[in-house]
C-alpha cells in the first residue's frame, strides 16, 4: 500500500513509519523538515499536500497540537490552537484527502486518552480528542467506496515521559503504540477509537 504519514518525524510518527516500512510504500510528511511538508493549521497547505502526493491507499496522522492549562489559564487563543490545529487539521486531511484516496483506503487519525480519562488542565485537549473520536464515528457512516476511518487514542508514550523527565513506568513504548496505527491501516474496522494499550496486554487476538 502507498501510505502517507503526517507527523512522520515525531515520537509516534517515526515509530509508525518504522512499523509500516517493511510492508508498505511510506510517504513521510514533516512540518519543519523533510522533502514533503504540511501545516495542519492551514487548509491551503493541506490542499497543496494532496496536490503533491496525489493518490494513496492509506493516510496516518500522528500530529496535532492542543494547549494544556487550567480553565483559569486558557484564553480564547489557547482553545483555538487545538481547534484549528489538532481538530480541524485532521478533519481537513479527511475532507480533502478523501478525493485522493483509493477505493477501500483508510484514514487513521490521532486523539489521546485524555478524551476519556481527563485530568485537571486537560479541558481543551480532552475536548479536541473527544471531537476527533466523534468525527470518526460519524464520518465512517458517510465515507463512500469502502473507505475507512479510525482514531488511535494513545496513552502517555514512554519516550515522551523520558524526554519530559517524568516517570516512564506508566507509559507505553512508541513501538507498541505504532501497532494500533498498523491495525488502522491493515485491518477492516471503521469508526473506531483504537486504544494501543490493548496491544500491550495481548487483549487482541
Ligand atoms: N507522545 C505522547 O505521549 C502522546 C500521548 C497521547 C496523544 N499524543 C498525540 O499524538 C500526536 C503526536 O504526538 P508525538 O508525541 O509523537 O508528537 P511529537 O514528537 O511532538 O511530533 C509531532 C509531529 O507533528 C509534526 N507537526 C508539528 N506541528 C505540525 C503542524 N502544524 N502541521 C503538521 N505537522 C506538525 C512534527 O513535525 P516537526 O518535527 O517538523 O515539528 C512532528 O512530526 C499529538 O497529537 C499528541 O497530542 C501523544
Amino acid at each position: 500500500m502507498r501510505v502517507i504519514v503526517v507527523g512522520a518525524t515525531g515520537t509516534i510518527g517515526s515509530a509508525v513509519v518504522a512499523a509500516l516500512s517493511a510492508q508498505h510504500d511510506v510517504v513521510s510528511v514533516g512540518h519543519t523538515s523533510g522533502a514533503i511538508r504540511v501545516d495542519l493549521a492551514s487548509i491551503e497547505s493541506i490542499l497543496q499536500l494532496f496536490r503533491t502526493v496525489e493518490a494513496f491507499d492509506a493516510l496516518v496522522c500522528a500530529a496535532g497540537r492542543a494547549a494544556f492549562g487550567s480553565l483559569d489559564e486558557l484564553k480564547d487563543a489557547d482553545f483555538q490552537i487545538g481547534l484549528s490545529n489538532k481538530l480541524m487539521g485532521q478533519v481537513n486531511l479527511v475532507r480533502i484527502g478523501r478525493q485522493y484516496v483509493h477505493d477501500n483506503g483508510s484514514f487513521t487519525l490521532t486523539s489521546g486518552v485524555l478524551s476519556r480519562e481527563p485530568m485537571k488542565g486537560s479541558a481543551s485537549i480532552s475536548m479536541v480528542n473527544a471531537g476527533l473520536e466523534g468525527f470518526a464515528r460519524a464520518a465512517a457512516l458517510e465515507l463512500p467506496r469502502g473507505i475507512r476511518i479510525n482514531v488511535v487514542s494513545p496513552p502517555w508514550v514512554t519516550e515522551t515521559l523520558i524526554a519530559r523527565k517524568m516517570d516512564p513506568s506508566i507509559g507505553l513504548s512508541a513501538a507498541t503504540v505504532a501497532q494500533a496505527y498498523l491495525a488502522g491501516v491493515e485491518g477492516t474496522v471503521t469508526g473506531q477509537t483504537i486504544d494501543p494499550r490493548t496491544f500491550a496486554t495481548g487483549q487482541r487476538g
